[in-house]
């Protein structure tokens, strides 16, 4: 019995030696520990033994047995901080690695262009408003004075939704002067940026869709004079002092006396260049002294009050200001192009 004993104890010890895993040390302690491990096994047979033997045996079998359990232990802890070893050395973050570059976008050019115009006139007094892309022809068109049969009426240059021409896509800023005149107090200063729609093909100075900024002022006594005055003081904020500009008469069905302004031409001072088409001067806007009808039809009294308006269009400007030759830059979303801005 005594030579069983120090067989178990030896050949466990081994065993141990080789476990590699909890699961190995469960099978080892069931082996030999367990109800009908080899341990257990060699107690049952104490019975035979004489008196005198039995203590001296119980004792050696105790020994064994805790020999095997701290051993036990001390295999577990090991394997223990060896699988924590190996999950730190996986897991290791190595922190002089660069960090991933985050890209962060920028305005675009035309947006830089807006926020310069919209800064001015806020600076001046005005109102910033933002108005529907979905119009009612009415204020399109009725309230704005351009009557039925009116050529920018025709369904050959705009989008309508319904057979009647009654709700299209706006074809100009204008009927934000309608909508402004019908909800604002008098006097009445603001602009309205936002997209206008036109039935036009795409090339390098067309666009189905474009921008344009709408300005409007009415009050008592305000003249053509304060129009040019205005608009100058825009044009060389935008475009540096000194720059000129020119006033051509124009037609717009709700402006009385209408007119176009030209601002000198940035590349040949005036001279005539190709950005100019010779000309010496680039055309920049519409404007005009609000037509009496148009304010009589909001109910503003045109005998007390008049105004001013002007549209120009956004991506010229921004075209202008940054010396951009195509049109269709502005709207391709090519990272290259935009990130110059
Ligand atoms: N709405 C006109 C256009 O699109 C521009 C304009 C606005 C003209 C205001 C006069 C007054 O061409």
């Amino acid at each position: 019995m005594k030579e069983q004993l120090a067989k178990i104890r030896a050949e466990a010890l081994a065993a141990l030696e080789e476990a590699k895993a909890s699961a190995d040390l469960d099978a080892l302690r069931v082996k030999y520990l367990g109800k009908k491990g080899e341990l257990t096994a060699v107690l049952k047979q104490m019975g035979k033994l004489s008196a005198e033997e039995r203590p001296i045996m119980g004792q050696l079998a105790n020994d064994v047995r805790a020999a095997l359990e701290s051993a036990l232990e001390s295999t577990s802890k090991k394997l223990e901080e060896a699988a924590l070893e190996l999950k730190l050395k996986a897991e290791v973050v190595d922190v002089t690695i660069p960090g991933k570059e985050v890209k962060i976008g920028h305005k675009h050019p035309m947006y830089i262009a807006l926020d310069e115009i919209k800064d001015i006139f806020i600076g001046m007094g005005f109102t910033v408003l933002d108005g529907p892309e979905v119009e009612l022809a009415e204020l399109n068109f009725d309230r704005l004075n351009a009557e039925e049969g009116h050529p920018s009426r025709d369904w050959s240059d705009t989008f309508y939704f319904d057979e009647d021409s009654r709700v299209m896509l706006r074809s100009q800023t204008s009927p934000m002067q309608v909508r402004a005149m019908d909800s604002m107090e008098l006097p009445i200063r603001i602009v309205a940026p936002g997209r206008v729609y036109r039935k036009d093909e795409v090339d390098a100075t067309h666009s189905p869709m474009f921008h344009q900024v709408e300005g409007m002022v009415i009050d008592k006594g305000v003249t053509m004079a304060d129009l040019k005055g205005t608009l100058n003081t825009v044009v060389e904020q935008l475009y540096g002092e000194g720059t000129k500009t020119r006033f051509r008469p124009h037609h717009f069905p709700f402006t009385e006396p209408s007119c176009e302004m030209d601002v000198q031409c940035h590349k040949c001072g005036g001279v005539g260049c190709p950005t100019c088409k010779g000309e010496g001067w680039i055309e920049l806007l519409g404007a005009g002294m609000i037509h009496p009808r148009v304010l009589e039809m909001a109910g503003i009294d045109p005998e007390v009050y008049s105004g001013w308006a002007f549209g120009i269009g956004l991506e010229r400007t921004a075209m202008r200001r940054f010396k951009i030759a195509d049109l269709r830059l502005i709207f391709e979303n090519d990272i290259r192009f935009l990130e110059q801005f």
